[in-house]
């Protein structure tokens, strides 16, 4: 099974929970900001970012404006916040727009809770990736 992961993030903490997915999937973690693009089709494309003020950041906007249907089998998608899950929502409508299937499952740490979360989103990373 093909596995990518693909995340933003300014302050650091939805790297680490990217990082964490990434392990447990047996892949690499790759910030939108250093190379985004999908060198082949992915089975799963795990996505992740924050909200800053309400909103996404524009880079990660794009980033999902610009994914095709025909690049992903499904997408899963992570966020770490304050409160809002507002990031999950948004990306789950962006990405239903451009025909590409998403997970109603999804990872969520609290911004103050990262290193107590690292566990669980490896294992997220682990068994939704694992073959049965
Ligand atoms: C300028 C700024 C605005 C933020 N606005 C929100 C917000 O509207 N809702 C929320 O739940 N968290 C908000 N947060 C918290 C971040 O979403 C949270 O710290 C997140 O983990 C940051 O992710 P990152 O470390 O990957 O950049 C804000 C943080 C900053 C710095």
């Amino acid at each position: 099974m093909k596995t990518a992961v693909r995340y933003f993030s300014k302050l650091g903490n939805t790297k680490k929970i990217a990082e964490a997915i990434a392990q447990g999937a047996g892949v690499k973690a790759v910030s939108i900001a250093d190379d985004p693009k999908l060198q082949e089709y992915v089975d799963i494309l795990f996505l992740g970012g924050a909200p800053y003020a309400n909103i996404m950041a524009p880079e990660l906007r794009e980033y999902a404006e610009s994914l095709k249907a025909e690049q992903v089998g499904r997408v899963i998608l992570f966020t770490t916040s304050n409160w809002s899950r507002r990031t999950v929502l948004a990306l789950r409508k962006l990405l239903a727009n451009n025909g590409i299937k998403v997970d109603k499952e999804y990872f969520f740490a609290h911004m103050l809770h990262i290193n107590g979360r690292i566990e669980a989103a490896r294992e997220f990373g682990n068994h939704l990736t694992r073959k049965s």
